[in-house]
């Protein structure tokens, strides 16, 4: 069966487990070493990822390029205009040649249901590098960084601020797929997909909806904020001033636990969802999150090609 990986739970809790396990490995065992060697068992040589983007990146291009060089593999790097897909060619026709050609396939699109199609008409592994839905390889990177700085993902308390956008989404699966809480701060009108909530919460994840940021963020070890405004969405003035009391500045953070840690999967609007205080200041992990992308798709990748 081809391991596409669309969502956190195509993987499921305990290949997630072992993927954090084996990113951790990876880092541990490359340290000092130029960004661009391979690992020394190189597991993917040989295998070539093709990327399809339908939107804006810079983390997900990068990390992705470097997280395939590391594992002995080469990337071929598309953005969806320049290709024959933008002129009108079918998501399933290019699902069929790609899948000729390449090992593994990692696409950022919008609609949801494009990756689906992708998914549904290739032979090779589809990566989700975030759609308008979710975004599980941000996700995927985000519990690394908690995981490496020691905390235990079951029991973890965890609050989200702002809108309930594909980040979120993501966050919700994890919460269900790992038992930990997370509590959601936002105003009406802008929460989460409620299918990941109740999917999460029969799982067995704790995720609760306010519109009180200082319930979110009491007693929680880790803050996460994202856009206001994400790729796609008009925004507008009356949807920024919506959001404007879940902005995570130092006097909703001093609200959390004292050791708690400050994540954003980048790129921030600071001022906005965040004040440079707090994004700059001793408790934000945000450079370690952003390099994480690397070590999590690594395993990502071995896990959809079936080394892990
Ligand atoms: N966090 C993230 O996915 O960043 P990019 O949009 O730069 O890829
Ligand atoms: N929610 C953001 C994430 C960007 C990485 C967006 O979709 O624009």
């Amino acid at each position: 069966m081809t391991r596409h990986f669309l969502g956190l739970s195509d993987a499921g809790g305990d290949a997630l487990a072992a993927m954090l396990n084996d990113a951790i490995d990876r880092k541990a065992g490359r340290i000092g070493q130029p960004k661009g060697k391979p690992d020394a068992d190189a597991p993917l040589a040989g295998h070539t990822l093709a990327m399809i983007f339908e939107k804006n990146s810079t983390r997900t291009r990068v990390s992705f390029d470097m997280a395939i060089r590391q594992l002995g593999g080469s990337s071929i790097i598309m953005e969806a205009g320049s290709m024959q897909l933008g002129r009108g060619e079918t998501v399933a026709d290019t699902a069929r040649v790609l899948s000729r050609m390449v090992d593994a396939i990692m696409i950022r699109t919008d609609d949801h249901a494009k990756i689906e199609e992708l998914a549904r008409y290739a032979d090779v592994p589809v990566i989700n590098g975030l759609t308008d839905l979710s975004h599980p390889c941000q996700i995927v990177a985000d519990l690394l960084t908690v995981v490496e700085r020691g905390f235990a993902l079951p029991g973890l308390q965890v609050a989200w601020l702002g809108d309930g956008n594909n980040v979120a989404n993501s966050l919700i699966e994890a919460a269900g797929l790992m038992k930990f809480t997370l509590r959601i701060a936002g105003p009406l009108g802008y929460e989460p997909d409620a299918d990941f909530v109740a999917a999460a919460r029969r799982a067995g994840g704790e995720v609760v909806l306010t519109q009180d940021p200082e319930e979110a963020v009491r007693g929680a070890q880790v803050v996460v904020t994202d856009t206001w405004v994400s790729m796609g969405q008009p925004g507008g003035d009356v949807h920024i001033a919506a959001m404007q009391p879940y902005q995570v500045d130092g006097v909703l953070m001093a609200k959390a636990d004292p050791k708690a840690v400050f994540l954003h999967c980048l790129p921030a609007h600071r001022e906005e969802e965040v004040t440079s205080e707090v994004i700059d200041g001793p408790q934000s992990a945000i450079w370690d999150e952003a390099e994480n992308r690397i070590h999590a798709q690594k395993s990502v990748l071995l896990w959809a090609l079936g080394r892990l």
